[in-house]
C-alpha cells in the first residue's frame, strides 16, 4: 500500500489531488483546517481508498507542523504533497507583521519541516510534489509577501531536489497560473475567474508527472491558460 500526505486537501487545488490520486493501493493523508470541508473530502475519497485519514492542524505556527508530523507517524510516505498556501494580497508598505509571518509560515517554514522531517524515510521511487505558481517566477505588484514565499521554497526545492536524486526521491514542482478556487474569495478586487484554469486541471498534470517510469522526472511544470494571465 502507498502512503500519501497531502497538505491543504480540504478544499481547491489540495482537494482535487486528493480526488485524483485516490485508489484502491493507497491510504490518503489528508490535512486541512476546516473540519466540515474535510469531512466532505473525506467522504468522497473513502469509498476508493484503502485507508483515509483526517489531519486538522494549522500550520501557521511550527507546533501546528510538529502535532502533523507526530500524528502521521513513523511509517515512511511514497508522496508528499506540499499544498497548503495563503496569500496576502496588498502594497508591501501596509503587510503586518503578523501577515508576513503567517505568510512564512504556512508556505515556507511548513514544507521546510515536512520535507526535512519524511524526506529521510521516503523509499526509492517516492515524490515531492510543491504547490508553487507562476509568482515563483514573476513578480506582481501587490503579491510580495506571496511572491517572496513561492520564491523562497522554490529556490529550496531546487537544493533537496539535488540533495534526494542520489536516493531516487523526485522533487517536482508545480508552477499553476491563476486558478478558480477559494483563495480568490479573500483577495480584493474583481477576478476574471472565467480565465482562470480549474482545481482538476492541476491535479491531472500531478497525477501525469506521478505516473512517469520511477527514473523518470518531471521536475518543473507550467500550468496556463490559453486566455493569458489575468
Ligand atoms: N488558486 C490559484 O490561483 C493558485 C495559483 C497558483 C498556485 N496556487 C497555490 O495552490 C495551493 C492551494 O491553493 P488553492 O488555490 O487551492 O487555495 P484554497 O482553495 O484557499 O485552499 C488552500 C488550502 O490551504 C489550507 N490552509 C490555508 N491556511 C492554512 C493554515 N494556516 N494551516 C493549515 N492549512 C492552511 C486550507 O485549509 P482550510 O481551508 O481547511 O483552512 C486549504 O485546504 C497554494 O499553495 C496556493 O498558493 C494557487
Amino acid at each position: 500500500m502507498k502512503r500519501y500526505l497531502i497538505t491543504g486537501a480540504s478544499r481547491g487545488i489540495g482537494r482535487a489531488i486528493a480526488e485524483k490520486l485516490a485508489g484502491p493501493d493507497v491510504e490518503l493523508l489528508l490535512h486541512g483546517r476546516d473540519t466540515v470541508a474535510l469531512a466532505g473530502v473525506y467522504k468522497t475519497v473513502k469509498q476508493h481508498c484503502a485507508h483515509v485519514v483526517r489531519l486538522i492542524h494549522d500550520l501557521a505556527v511550527p507546533s501546528g507542523v510538529s502535532d502533523l508530523i507526530h500524528q502521521v507517524g513513523r511509517n515512511p510516505l511514497d508522496l508528499l504533497v506540499n499544498n497548503a498556501g495563503i496569500a496576502i494580497v496588498k502594497p508591501f508598505c501596509e503587510i503586518t507583521s503578523i501577515e508576513w509571518e503567517q505568510t512564512v509560515g504556512v508556505n515556507v517554514t511548513a514544507p521546510f519541516m515536512l520535507m526535512q522531517h519524511f524526506a529521510p524515510g521516503m523509499p526509492p521511487g517516492s515524490s515531492i510534489v510543491n504547490i508553487l505558481s507562476i509568482a515563483a517566477k514573476t513578480g506582481f505588484p501587490t503579491w510580495s509577501a506571496y511572491c517572496m514565499s513561492k520564491f523562497a521554497l522554490r529556490g529550496f526545492a531546487q537544493c533537496v531536489r539535488e540533495e534526494l536524486r542520489d536516493r531516487k526521491i523526485r522533487v517536482i514542482n508545480v508552477y499553476p497560473t491563476a486558478t478558480d478556487t477559494h483563495i480568490w474569495s479573500h483577495i480584493e478586487g474583481e477576478w476574471p475567474r472565467h480565465k482562470m484554469i480549474s482545481p482538476e486541471d492541476v491535479a491531472s498534470a500531478v497525477a501525469y508527472a506521478l505516473s512517469r517510469p520511477a527514473d523518470v522526472t518531471l521536475e518543473n511544470i507550467s500550468i496556463s491558460s490559453l486566455a493569458g494571465n489575468l
